[in-house]
């Protein structure tokens, strides 16, 4: 069998993006679940009775997960984020991680830092785009409520490592209410001095997560938690890259910067560039989409896979999988008949 590596061909860089969808908007962002098991057990990602995993042999190979990759490259796909389930927990994650970074696109990651000082030295020598942590709490009697391991003292010291080691990591923070919103501002006080940047995420519903419009802490809420805290004119607007799922802001001054993810209250459908491949090779044209085409099994037939994807596309909604008003996004008949965001992929 060729060396993994050497089939990656390179695929030359395609200013042309053939995967447009019905609105126009063309995916050039793929981001690949590499596994579906997760060394912490976050409430809201993962019900307390467990999932039901996929058969191992239904999962993504090192080779399928390139080749595949490589096709959607030349097909116009720029950047690669790479989640899971905790995507550090493969095996074979170095040999996946250094195919990928053979390609002309940008290679990003999403990690519960558990796992991340094994991984800094490579991430540092191949410039790794970008490094997201899910942290939801400064404590660590809490991380364990929230999580239900006892991993809090490794995630922050791998969270100063990566700091250390250059690397600017943006932490993702999902906020509910009544257990972290009173920690918005302590989150925001590293900022002042660390060149952190922190992400508040809206509580999004999925199967088993027990999401209630209650629990949601809203973008406007946590604007003015912050503004009653360090004021309102010390608060900084900054400007939002092309395709940003986040609303950026800055206290003045402060070395890092902080930013909302308002999935909920305020979507970004609009500018979506987004592609999801699970990893049981499953396209989801949209993370709430409950509809999902599996591109794996034609692969491993040799069929071509491109057509089946934008077919996929040609299906993806306009807004959240088709729940366009917050009515409807908060139907549990609608929203809970989507999988767990641990086998989907954060
Ligand atoms: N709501 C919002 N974000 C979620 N994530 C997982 N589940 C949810 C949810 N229900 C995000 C977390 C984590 C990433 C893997 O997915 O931010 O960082
Ligand atoms: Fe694991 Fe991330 Fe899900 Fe938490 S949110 S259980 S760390 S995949």
């Amino acid at each position: 069998m060729p060396n993994e590596l050497e089939t990656i061909s390179t695929v030359e860089s395609k200013s042309v993006n053939n995967l447009t969808d019905s609105f126009n908007r063309e995916h050039s962002y793929l981001r690949i679940s590499l596994i579906e098991k997760c060394n912490l057990r976050c409430t809201y990602c993962m019900p307390a009775e467990g999932v039901t995993l996929s058969p191992p042999d239904s999962i993504m190979s090192a080779t399928e997960v390139l080749e595949i990759a490589k096709t959607f490259v030349a097909s116009g796909v720029t950047k690669i984020r790479l989640t899971g389930g905790e995507p550090l927990l493969r095996k074979d994650f170095e040999t996946i991680y250094n195919g990928l970074t053979k390609l002309p696109a940008e290679i990003g990651i999403t990690t519960n830092a558990v796992l991340l000082d094994k991984y800094l030295p490579l991430f540092k020598e191949k410039e790794m785009k970008s490094i997201n942590i899910s942290l939801d709490t400064l404590s660590k009697k809490k991380f364990h409520e929230i999580t239900r391991r006892d991993q809090f003292d490794r995630v922050m010291n791998n969270i100063y490592a990566t700091l250390n080691a250059g690397i600017q990591p943006r932490i993702n923070v999902v906020l509910l209410r009544d257990f972290n919103e009173n920690e918005i501002n302590d989150f925001i006080e590293l900022t002042k001095d660390m060149p952190l940047i922190i992400r508040f995420i809206e509580f999004m519903p999925f199967e088993g997560n027990e999401w209630k419009t209650e629990k949601l802490v809203s973008l406007a809420s946590i604007l003015q938690n912050v503004g009653e805290h360090f004021g309102g004119a010390n608060i900084e607007r900054i400007q939002d890259k092309p395709n940003d799922t986040s609303k950026n802001y800055r206290i003045k001054g402060f070395n890092g910067s902080f930013s909302v993810i308002s999935t909920v209250t305020n979507p970004f459908c609009d500018s979506c560039n987004r592609i999801r491949l699970t990893a049981n090779g499953t396209i989801k044209n949209c993370l709430f989409s409950d509809g999902e085409v599996n591109i794996l099994e034609p692969f491993r037939k040799n069929e071509a896979i491109m057509p089946i994807v934008k077919m996929a596309l040609g299906e993806k909604h306009k807004m959240r999988g088709g729940m366009d008003t917050l009515e409807q996004f908060s139907d549990p008949k609608k929203n809970q008949a989507n999988r767990s965001m641990i086998l989907i992929g954060g």
